[in-house]
């Protein structure tokens, strides 16, 4: 038999037999924690079966139907679930304290009771006085949700089984505990032993079940990656503190397209949908400046704009700076190095910065193009041509490759009053794009081309 191991990372579950300042597995420092091993293991009964049971896979009488989806009628919530909330799922929303997750569910469990589903609202966090205040600013009063303030899960898995809802989110997983695991509510044994006993439950009754969990950084409490694995689905709700927008991604999911974003603004009455998310995200745009370049992207299944900008400047230090918010920093390293390598443009004394406006988070290769132009334009202090979008794969022989989705993208762009486009050559532009495109199959020509260098 394997060790016991004892200690296990708090951000992403990766267990030890010994006590590290730093978790190998995820990078994060100060997070690992000694955990209690469970008790005996609380019960056999799982997913619905008789310990032993078993079901032909094959031998079905009928093909079972695709699960019956409830939608919420918030689009942004029900692609991002793949179509709408699946009979008998686990989903986990991830994010950091304060992003938003409690209004969020809130307004979803309204949806969902408005929908004609019942639902359960049970917050370990607040009392139902403050859920009840909060829903009457959210103007969601009227719906038919049933509140309650517990931490206690053997209590409150009798009151959901008396109750027998379709939906009950539990807000959040980390006030939860359970009392057979000998360890404090937020710790790695807790976590996973709560979150296992409420999957396991909402699979026997076919009830689904939502869980809240908050992104830790300093590694008190362990954090929703110790849950990933057990839930259907995983989405995590991003945003900057700063700005209105909060974006609901999917990284996992058992019934819907991974990668799938919903965006929402964060106003006085709650999360608002936003229903085109590129107009936002060019919103601020005035005329054209150095080192901007709008990229066309494609975020789950839907094009999305936004603009990449990016800085240089003379730097005071020996190893200059290379700062990324959006994009993948090793990414940005490559682009500059086929930049350097095979244009002749240096950057070498140059401190370099990265953004993608309006925190959105990137990581499609395609935007490899948008990138080297906003870091040439900003390099050469040369706005790019008005009204035009950039996308297109960089290898590192500098060619450029063309990228899925082509036409959806001129069309978006399109739609939101763009004219030009650049991308690379090969791209299938198909036939309803009356735009100006220029395809160029190599970095080197679009250097010539745009800068004339
Ligand atoms: P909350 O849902 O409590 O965050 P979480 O559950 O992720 O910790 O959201 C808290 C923030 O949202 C708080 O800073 C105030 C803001 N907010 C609004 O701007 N408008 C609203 O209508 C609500 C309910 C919250
Ligand atoms: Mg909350």
């Amino acid at each position: 038999m394997a060790k016991t191991l004892s200690f296990t990372c708090t951000s992403c579950g990766a267990g030890y037999g010994k006590w590290s300042g730093r978790c190998d597995a995820c990078g994060a420092w100060n997070t690992i924690a000694e955990e209690k091993p469970l008790a005996a293991p609380s019960s056999g009964r799982s997913l619905g079966m008789k310990r032993g049971a078993k079901v032909p896979l094959m031998d079905l009488a009928t093909p079972e139907d695709p699960p019956e989806r409830t939608r919420s009628r918030v689009d942004e919530l029900d692609r991002v679930l793949g179509g709408g909330l699946v009979p008998a799922s686990a989903t986990l929303v991830g994010g950091d304290p304060g992003i938003g997750k409690s209004t969020l569910l809130l307004q979803a469990a309204a949806a969902f009771a408005r929908r004609g589903l019942d639902v359960i609202y049970i917050s370990g966090e607040e009392a139902t006085a403050q859920v009840r205040m909060r829903a009457q600013r959210l103007g969601l009063a009227d719906a038919n949700v049933k509140l309650a303030s517990d931490t206690n899960l053997r209590d409150i898995l009798t009151t959901v089984e008396a109750e027998n809802p379709a939906l009950v989110v539990i807000d959040s997983i980390q006030t939860m505990w359970l009392d057979t695991v000998d360890s404090a509510p937020g710790s790695v044994a807790q976590v996973r032993a709560a979150a296992h006993e409420l999957v396991s439950f909402a699979k026997r009754k076919g009830i689904s079940v939502v869980l809240v969990g908050h992104v830790t950084k300093e590694g008190q409490i362990a954090g929703p990656r110790v849950v990933e694995h057990m839930v259907d689905t995983v989405l995590y709700f991003e945003g900057e503190r700063g700005h209105q927008f909060r974006i609901l991604r999917a990284v996992k999911n058992r019934f819907g397209p991974a990668d799938e974003i919903g965006v929402f603004e964060m106003t006085g009455a709650g999360l608002a949908q936003v229903g085109n998310p590129s107009a936002l995200f060019l919103s601020d745009r005035g005329e054209p400046v150095p080192g901007a370049a709008v990229f066309a992207g494609i975020e789950g299944t839907r094009p999305v704009l936004c603009e990449m900008q990016a800085l240089v400047a003379p730097s005071p230090l020996g190893q200059p700076r290379r700062s990324v918010v959006g994009w993948d920093s090793g990414r940005l390293g490559m682009v500059l190095a086929v930049l350097e390598a095979r244009c002749g443009i240096p950057f070498t004394g140059l401190d370099v910065y990265l953004n993608v406006a309006g925190g959105l988070r990137v990581s499609e290769p395609a935007a490899d193009l948008a990138v080297a132009a906003a870091l040439l334009s900003a390099r050469e202090d040369t706005a790019l041509p008005p009204h035009t979008v950039v996308f297109g794969e960089i290898s590192l022989s500098s060619a450029l490759r063309p990228v899925a989705q082509t036409e959806n993208r001129l069309k978006e762009a399109r739609k939101l009053g763009f004219s030009n486009a650049i991308l690379p050559a090969g791209s299938k532009t198909g036939v309803s794009a009356d735009m100006a495109v220029k395809e160029l199959a190599d970095l080197t020509a679009f250097v010539g081309d745009v800068f004339g260098a």
